[in-house]
C-alpha cells in the first residue's frame, strides 16, 4: 500500500478498503495527461516565483525521465499505489529527492484529476471526430458512384417509393455529419482548464491560471473552483454524443443485416467482416454488424451510469466521481473500435444493383407516380388513389406489376391511361421527377453531393 496522506492516520487502512478505494488499475490511462499537467503546473509555479528555478529544473527533468522510462518500458506503472497521481509523485521523489515534494504546491488531486480527465477526453473527442470523418468519406464515395442506382425506399419496412442508393446513404451522411458537429460543440464548451481550483476553494498561492491553461492549449480557465472540481458535464455530453453515434451505426447495421439476408440479397458483406457457423456449412453471418448493434447497449449503459453517479452528489468533490472513469474509458474504446470496423465493412460492401432495382420495380413503389400521372390527366387525386389501388389489387392477383400490364388492361380500369404511362412509371422517371432539395432525383442529388464534397474538403 502506498499513499500520499499518511500523516493524520495512526492505524493502517484495511487491505480490502485500500483496494476498493484505489483507482490505479484504471487511471493509469491518464499517465500522459498527469505528466503534462504537472509540467504545466511547475512551469507556472516557477514563473510566479512560487518555486525556485533549480527546483523547477529538477522536477521537469524528473517528470520527463519518468515519462521516457514508462514509454520505453523500463518503468512499470505499479499497482501498489493508490492512483496514477501518487505513482508519479512517489517516483519523482525517489528520483530527485526532497525537491519532488514541492510538485504538489498549490494543487489538489481534485483539480489534478479534473484536469487529467479533461485532457484525456479532449483527445478522445478529436480522435472520434477523425474516425467519423473517415466514415463520411466512405459514405460519400458510395453516394457519388450511385446517383442512379435504384432501390426501394421503405416506410414500416414496406416498400414505399423508389429511391437511389446515393439517397439512402445520404441519410447516414447527415447523421454522422451531425455527430461531428456535436464533437466540435463539446470540444468548444469543454476546453477550459480547471487546474488551480485546488481542493475546492482555490489556493492562497498567486497562481497564474490563465498561463497554465495556455500551456496546455485551453481557450481559458474555468470560473468557479467548486464547479471546476466537481463538473463532469463535458463527459456526460461526450457520452451522450457517443450514444448517438452508436445509435446511428446500429441503425445502419440493422439495414445491412436485412440487406444481406437471403430474402433481400441487396448486398454482400466481405469475407473479412463475416463469420461462419460451426454446424451449418452454408452460413455466412453478419457478426460484425450485429456486434456493433449489440455494443450500442454498453455505451448507453455508460451514459446512464455516469448520470446516475452524478445525480445526488453535493458540492464539491466526492469520491463517487472516481466511478466516471471505467465506464467512460470503456465507452470511448468501444465507439472507436466500432467506427473502425464499421467503416471497413462499409468500404468493402458489395451491392447487387440488379436485385435492388428489381426489388424497387416489384413492390408497387411507383403507385404514387401512377396516381400523379392520372392527376396530370385531370383526375382528382382522391379518385386517382382509388383507381391505382384497384390496379394494384389486379396486379397482385395476376402476380405482376403496373408497368408490365398491357395498355388494354390499364384502360379497363381507367380510360385516362395512355401509352405515355409506361414512361411515367418507369423507375428512372419516378426518381428523376423528385427534384426538391433533399430528394433522390439526380438533379437534386448532384447539388447535394457538391455541398458534401465542399464540406469534406474543409
Ligand atoms: N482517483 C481519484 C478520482 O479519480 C482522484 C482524486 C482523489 N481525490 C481525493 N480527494 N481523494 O477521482
Amino acid at each position: 500500500m502506498a499513499q500520499l496522506w499518511g500523516g493524520r492516520f495512526t492505524g493502517e487502512t484495511d487491505g480490502l478498503a485500500f483496494a476498493f478505494n484505489a483507482s490505479i488499475h484504471f487511471d493509469r490511462r491518464l499517465f500522459q495527461q498527469d505528466i503534462e499537467g504537472s509540467i504545466a503546473h511547475v512551469t507556472m509555479l516557477a514563473k510566479q516565483g512560487i518555486l525556485e528555478e533549480d527546483d523547477k529544473e529538477s522536477i521537469l527533468q524528473g517528470l520527463l525521465g519518468i515519462r521516457k522510462d514508462v514509454e520505453e518500458g523500463r518503468l512499470e506503472i505499479d499497482d501498489t499505489y493508490e492512483d496514477i497521481h501518487s505513482f508519479v509523485e512517489a517516483q519523482l521523489i525517489s528520483r530527485i529527492g526532497d525537491g519532488g515534494k514541492k510538485l504538489h504546491t498549490g494543487r489538489s488531486r481534485n483539480d489534478q484529476v479534473a484536469l487529467d480527465m479533461r485532457l484525456y477526453t479532449r483527445k478522445q473527442v478529436q480522435e472520434t471526430d477523425a474516425l467519423l470523418k473517415e466514415l463520411l468519406e466512405v459514405i460519400l464515395n458510395v453516394m457519388e458512384e450511385n446517383v442512379e442506382t435504384y432501390m426501394p425506399g421503405f416506410t414500416h419496412l414496406q416498400k414505399a417509393q423508389p429511391i437511389t442508393l446515393a439517397h439512402h446513404y445520404g441519410a447516414y451522411f447527415e447523421m454522422f455529419r451531425r455527430d461531428r458537429q456535436r464533437m466540435e460543440d463539446i470540444y468548444r464548451r469543454m476546453n477550459y482548464c480547471p487546474l488551480g481550483a485546488g481542493a475546492l476553494a482555490g489556493t492562497t498561492y498567486p497562481l497564474d491560471r490563465e498561463y497554465t491553461a495556455s500551456l496546455m492549449g485551453f481557450a481559458g480557465v474555468t470560473q468557479n473552483s467548486m464547479d471546476s472540481v466537481s463538473d463532469r458535464d463535458y463527459l456526460i455530453e461526450f457520452l451522450a454524443a457517443l450514444c448517438t453515434v452508436m445509435m446511428h451505426m446500429s441503425r445502419f447495421c440493422e439495414e445491412i443485416i436485412i440487406w444481406n439476408s437471403n430474402e433481400y440479397q441487396f448486398v454482400e458483406i466481405d469475407d473479412a467482416y463475416s463469420t461462419g457457423s460451426s454446424i451449418m456449412p452454408q452460413k455466412k453471418n453478419p457478426d460484425i454488424a450485429e456486434l456493433v448493434r449489440g455494443k450500442t447497449g454498453r455505451v448507453y449503459g455508460a451514459l446512464m451510469s455516469l448520470l446516475t453517479t452524478m445525480k445526488g452528489i453535493p458540492l464539491a468533490y466526492n469520491k463517487d466521481m472516481q466511478e466516471d472513469k471505467e465506464v467512460a474509458f470503456d465507452a470511448m474504446d468501444t465507439v472507436k473500435n466500432c467506427l473502425i470496423l464499421f467503416t471497413g465493412m462499409l468500404r468493402t460492401l458489395k451491392f447487387r444493383k440488379e436485385r435492388m432495382a428489381e426489388s424497387a420495380m416489384n413492390g408497387f413503389t411507383n403507385a404514387t407516380d401512377a396516381a400523379d400521372y392520372l392527376v396530370g390527366k385531370g383526375v382528382p387525386f382522391r379518385d386517382a388513389h382509388g383507381i391505382v389501388g384497384r390496379l394494384v389489387l389486379y396486379c397482385i392477383e395476376k402476380n405482376t406489376s403496373i408497368d408490365r400490364l398491357s395498355l388494354q388492361e390499364l384502360q379497363e380500369i381507367s380510360d385516362k391511361f395512355e401509352a405515355d404511362i409506361y414512361e411515367a412509371v418507369s423507375l428512372k422517371t419516378c426518381v428523376a421527377k423528385r427534384l426538391t432539395i433533399g430528394a433522390p432525383g439526380p438533379k437534386a442529388m448532384k447539388e447535394t453531393l457538391k455541398k458534401y464534397r465542399e464540406y469534406m474538403d474543409n
